[in-house]
């Protein structure tokens, strides 16, 4: 999709300059980021997180910001501010410095917490956990900042930074973080570096967010793990019913079995759909960067709308039994398993949670007792796509990038983006810089150095035409 090309003004061109001559600084100072193991979910991993985010506070406060540590029930957010030039529209980043668990760690090729630099077909990359999601693409607006702040002494216009510590953990301080600290986070708009691109030549704006509910069963049958053969085929064998219980959530061509799961499904505005099939999706090429060649899922639709305008119910974990080496011929007291839904417009997620508990409920035999531990939710979510603030975001890109930003979908998740707008009264712009294939949550997730450095580029020109408006 290029465009006639627009130059940036002399003031941008100057900290565009700044921003390439300071790529090789951008790219260490992103590595030692990733050597810190902020990973949130674990409890024995929080004073490796807090070091994260006391990193990236660190990183602000050498910019000019004010930036602290503020305490939550979990994790701490940082929260740092600059006044800019004293005036113009005050802009909120958001991002997250905790990351996901790195395991099963015996796939990666090198340490997930040692980050090196590979040679990929791209160039330069980096490899590590959280070296897109979202470490990297957090030091993607603050080298923004550095340039501006090294060429023009501040960023153009009042700039708040929000990073959170426990967003792959559902984040559960989130909400009332919010709620207490209104005033200290008021602004104009959010931006948010946590999506990704169309391609690698080809930014993107995100408008529609999936949204997630996630649940955790046991299990429960015998008082203690039985011999199989004094007791198999006399009593209900939690595994057993969990398999079929779990096997029953879809039907054989993948459509999800729980009665009313579709129910009162909102689909996405026209202009959405006409804008996402102008989009020249590689069905092929996105299921290859997958390892995969043949498409699954709901019936009559097609790859996009399954990814990013119809819900899911995947199991994300199962555990039970002996899975060492070897045989043992054993009944387990107990099975459990992880599964979550994808959730789009029109669906409640608590109503939605109720119905897999009772489909669950429902079908297990006689013995057999279940037990739910709930995980994060937040419904699906739609960001307008116009107004002045979201003009200036794609003249930024436009200006970076030589060519319009593709306005996509995305099947994850942010949850921020909907506390967001219900606790403080903004929109997001969605403007994030990973590619399909950097592997997010999974061994060997990498950040593309070209994205590291568009991405800056972006930022820092988004920057000057926030400044405009
Ligand atoms: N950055 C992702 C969300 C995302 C993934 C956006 C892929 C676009 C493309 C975010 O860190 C994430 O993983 N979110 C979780 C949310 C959950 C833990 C509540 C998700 O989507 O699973
Ligand atoms: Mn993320
Ligand atoms: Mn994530």
């Amino acid at each position: 999709m290029p465009s006639p090309d627009a130059s940036p003004s002399p003031r941008l061109a100057a900290v565009l300059d700044r921003v390439d001559r300071n790529l090789d600084g951008s790219l260490a100072r992103l590595c030692e980021f990733l050597r810190i193991p902020s990973v949130s979910t674990d409890p024995s991993h929080a004073g490796e997180v807090r070091r994260a985010g006391r990193w990236a506070s660190d990183q602000l406060a050498s910019l000019g910001f004010t930036s602290t540590l503020v305490e939550t029930a979990g994790h701490p957010f940082v929260v740092a501010h600059h006044p800019g030039p004293g005036r113009g529209p005050r802009i909120l980043y958001y991002g997250h410095y905790d990351v996901q668990p790195a395991d099963p760690l015996a796939l990666w090729r090198s340490g997930a917490f040692e980050p090196v630099i590979e040679e990929g077909p791209l160039g330069r990359r980096v490899v590590a956990r959280g070296a897109c999601d979202d470490k990297g693409q957090v030091m993607t607006f603050i080298e923004a900042f550095r340039a501006w702040t090294e060429v023009h002494g501040a960023p153009p216009v009042p700039v708040t930074v929000m990073l959170e510590g426990e967003e792959e953990s559902g984040s559960p301080s989130l909400e009332p973080f919010l709620a207490a600290h209104r005033e200290k986070l008021a602004a104009s708009i959010c931006i948010v570096s946590d999506t990704g691109m169309w391609d690698a030549e080809t930014p993107a704006i995100t408008t529609m967010l999936r949204g997630l509910v996630y649940d955790e069963v046991i299990l429960r049958g015998p008082s203690h793990d039985l011999h199989s053969g004094m007791y198999g085929g006399t009593l209900a064998n939690p595994i057993n019913a969990l398999v079929e219980v779990l096997g029953a959530l879809h039907d054989r061509d993948g459509r999800v079995a729980i009665p009313g799961f579709y129910e009162g499904i909102v689909d996405p505005p026209k202009e959405v759909l006409t804008a996402w099939r102008s989009l020249p999706f590689d069905e092929r090429e996105f299921l290859g960067s997958a390892g995969v060649s043949i498409p699954h899922g709901e019936p009559g639709r097609t790859t996009m709308e399954r990814m990013w305008s119809r819900p899911t119910c995947d199991v994300n974990g199962i555990w039970g039994g002996y899975a060492g080496k070897g045989a043992k011929t054993v009944i387990a007291c107990e099975a459990g398993a992880k599964f979550s839904c994808r959730l789009v417009a029109g669906m409640d997620p608590e109503r939605i949670r109720r119905l897999l508990r009772g489909f669950i409920e429902d079908r297990l035999p006689p013995g057999i007792t279940a037990e739910f531990h709930p995980h994060g939710v937040s419904p699906a979510i739609a960001v307008p796509v116009d107004g002045p603030l979201m003009q200036a975001a794609r003249r930024g890109l436009r200006l970076a990038y030589g060519r319009d930003a593709a306005m996509i979908g995305t099947g994850g998740s942010i949850p921020a983006v909907g506390a967001i707008r219900r606790h403080l009264g903004i929109d997001s712009i969605l403007a994030g810089f990973g590619l399909d294939d950097d592997r997010v949550h999974s061994p060997n997730e990498k950040f593309e150095v070209c994205c590291l450095h568009g991405g800056t580029r972006a930022h820092a020109a988004m920057l000057e035409e926030f400044a405009k408006v």
